[in-house]
């Protein structure tokens, strides 16, 4: 059999070169920010998919960096009156709703979420009203509008206990928006669910044929994927779960070699945290295709060091980067948000 050698050259290619800029301006911009969040009295959160320098500077100044769901926790419990998001505006407006009487920016408003666009309000809310009798579970990559219809929001790190409790109390769901995360979850728990028809454009472009065939150039490496992917793609995986559950499979398993379907942001803390192992990106393209992994969210990438330094420098652009939320659908939409944190801190 002819395999494609997936095998040279991406999985060790850093993620900042991807960057135009020398180590010196990174090095400068890096010191400034630094400061910046010091003046600004602000915390900066960031997701494992932003910028690796990003990522080091949240932990380094007192943030955090985690998966959407710790992320959320450690917004609404850390005590800084200004909250910096690093990701996606999903995570931005999370942390808004938990915390009302706080602050919450983004390096860029523009930082969206496939899931997030492909779900309009009025659409969803005329979907609810189909469906009357059905718990209405969201994904946390939902605008606030659609949260606030919603009985329960969910991340990948808890949607698969959540639907479970639901369905043990005889609930029926209505499941939106990503159809692959719902079918995963509906395959695991065989819970009663409606899927709405969402995708994550990143997670999505797996294919499990060029997986296959990278598997069999390395039988040794274990393969770790995000439920977001198609279901050909998990059935292949040794390890499902959320960005957290992954670096956890990753730290915990036995292979030295890993195949990892996820966006390629998650490399830079799978190999800060395993430097002895080495980790290769799931491909997303077909045999005739030029690249052979695109896996990284074009709004994550909008995050980047010269981007939230320019935001953080300058008051009017800070402004204008604030993430407001109406304050009657904030309320509505705390609910559900509250009642996934309560049931994760009880678990
Ligand atoms: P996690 O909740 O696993 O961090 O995922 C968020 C996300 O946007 C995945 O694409
Ligand atoms: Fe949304 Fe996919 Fe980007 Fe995650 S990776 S923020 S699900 S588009």
């Amino acid at each position: 059999m002819n395999l494609p050698d997936y095998s040279l050259g991406a999985d060790e290619v850093p993620l900042h070169e991807a960057c135009p800029i020398d180590d010196g301006t990174r090095e400068a911009l890096k010191e400034e920010i630094r400061m910046l969040l010091r003046v600004r009295d602000a915390v900066l959160i960031a997701h494992y998919y932003v910028d690796g320098d990003l990522q080091d500077l949240a932990d380094e100044t007192g943030g955090f960096v985690s998966d959407s769901l710790e992320m959320a926790r450690f917004g609404r419990d850390h005590d800084a009156p200004n909250i910096i998001v690093a990701g996606v505006r999903f995570m931005g407006e999370t942390a808004r709703i938990l915390s009302p009487e706080k602050r919450v920016f983004m390096p860029t408003l523009e930082s969206e979420c496939s899931l997030d666009i492909g779900c309009p309000p009025d659409v969803f809310k005329a979907f609810c009203e189909e469906h009357p009798e059905r718990t209405v579970v969201v994904y946390a990559n939902t605008s606030v509008e659609v949260k606030a219809l919603s009985d329960w929001v969910v991340t990948s790190s808890c949607a698969l206990e959540i639907v479970e409790m639901l369905d043990a109390r005889g609930e029926k769901i209505l499941w939106a928006p990503d159809k692959h995360l719902g079918k995963y979850i509906h395959t695991q728990t065989g819970a009663d669910m409606v899927l709405w028809s969402g995708a994550c454009v990143v997670h999505e472009e797996f294919k499990a044929k060029g997986l296959r065939g990278l598997k069999a150039l390395h039988p040794e490496a274990g393969v770790l994927v995000h439920p977001e992917s198609p279901a050909a793609v998990i059935d292949i995986a040794d390890a499902v779960g959320s960005t957290s559950a992954i670096l956890k499979a990753a730290r915990e398993l036995p292979h030295e070699i890993f195949i990892v379907g996820t966006d390629r942001g998650l490399f830079h803390k799978l190999r800060q945290q395993n430097p002895g192992k080495r980790f290769i990106e799931a491909p997303t393209a077909g045999d005739g295709a030029t690249c052979r992994s695109c896996a990284h969210c074009p709004w994550m990438a909008m995050n980047e060091l010269g981007v939230l330094a320019e935001t953080l420098r300058d008051e009017k652009r800070l402004k204008a980067n604030e993430i407001l939320v109406d304050p009657e659908v904030g309320r509505r939409a705390m609910l559900p948000l509250t009642r996934m944190l309560d049931f994760q801190a009880a678990r």
